[in-house]
């Protein structure tokens, strides 16, 4: 059901790939709600997706841009005011990728080039954003910021390897430029810390089914989905949360505050008992 809480709102929404991407179902969600707004991703990805799509559906144009790049960006900004006609309300940060998770290089064999590519891409590239934004003028007062993080940033998840610096740094970038933006030009700026998802990025993280599966058990009100996540990107965007910012907001069904919880050891139990005496293989890192 369509509120129309963005009806009349202008955005830029980076990082849908395909119908599983949380970007994708964002726009659709922005457009229900009678956003208009323009899609950016990368030439590889536009090659490779379906963002053609999604646009048609969305009556939105497409800017490519790699977010590592600040004329990109500059282009992606100039652009999108001059096929909106004006500044933007809303921009959407929906990117991430690492090659060390890619290479399978383990966080204790890290490639230190492929470091610097993940936090550029899922972290620096949001700073990139909100320079290229602020230096521009190119968001409304109260406009809204909104990026998606994990919470591998705060606690260990075996597994996510360097996304989990990424996704420190990529908060307190919110925290930092919120300040600024807030500050200046009442723009807020956010992360949201979303529950595993199975998209294309999401199925790169070892373990994913498994993880899941545990977040699920742990979590009073089950595992968030992308549409619950683009559901909570509206109202980020929207004019109901007006003095939200520099948070990194958990959507995680309760996952962020649970110990553990009566489903999750029901399964650890059963595991136990099959397992005792058994001598597992272990991946240490
Ligand atoms: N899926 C999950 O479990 C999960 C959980 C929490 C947070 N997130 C975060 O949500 C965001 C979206 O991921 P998703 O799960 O929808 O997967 P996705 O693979 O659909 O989206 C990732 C996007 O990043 C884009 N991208 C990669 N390199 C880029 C670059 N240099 N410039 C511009 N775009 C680039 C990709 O083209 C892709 O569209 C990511 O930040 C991810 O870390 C995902």
């Amino acid at each position: 059901m369509a509120y129309n809480l963005l009806k009349g709102k202008k955005g830029i929404i980076f990082g849908a790939l395909d119908s599983k991407s949380i970007a994708w179902k964002v726009a659709e969600m922005a457009y229900a709600e009678g956003a208009t707004f323009t899609l950016s991703n990368t030439e590889t990805a536009l090659r490779f997706g379906e963002l053609d799509q999604l646009a048609e559906k969305c009556h939105a144009e497409i800017i490519p841009a790699d977010a590592t790049n600040v004329d990109d960006l500059l282009n992606v900004f100039e652009k999108s005011m001059e096929i909106l006609g004006g500044k933007v309300d809303f921009v959407l940060h929906s990117i991430g990728m690492s090659l060390n998770v890619r290479k399978k290089r383990v966080y204790s064999d890290l490639n230190y080039q492929f470091l610097n590519k993940t936090l550029d891409i899922s972290a620096i590239s949001f700073h990139k954003m909100l320079q290229v934004a602020y230096k521009l003028d190119a968001i409304n007062e109260w406009g809204s910021v909104v990026a998606l993080s994990y919470i591998a940033a705060q606690r260990v998840l075996y597994g996510y390897n360097d996304m989990a610096d990424a996704k420190s740094l990529l908060e307190s970038i919110a925290r930092s430029f919120g300040y600024i933006y807030g500050r200046d030009r009442k723009v807020r700026v956010n992360t949201i810390s979303q529950s595993p998802t199975i998209t294309t990025a999401g199925s790169g993280v070892k373990g994913i089914n498994g993880l899941i599966d545990f977040t699920e058990r742990m979590s009073p009100l089950g595992n968030a989905d992308a549409e619950d996540c683009a559901n909570y990107c509206v109202a980020l965007f929207s004019d109901i949360t007006r003095k939200v910012t520099m948070q990194n907001l958990y959507h995680d069904g309760g996952f962020s505050s649970m110990g553990m919880s009566l489903k999750a050891m029901a399964m650890y139990n059963k595991s136990l008992e099959i397992d005792m005496g058994l001598d597992l293989p272990l991946d240490l890192d």
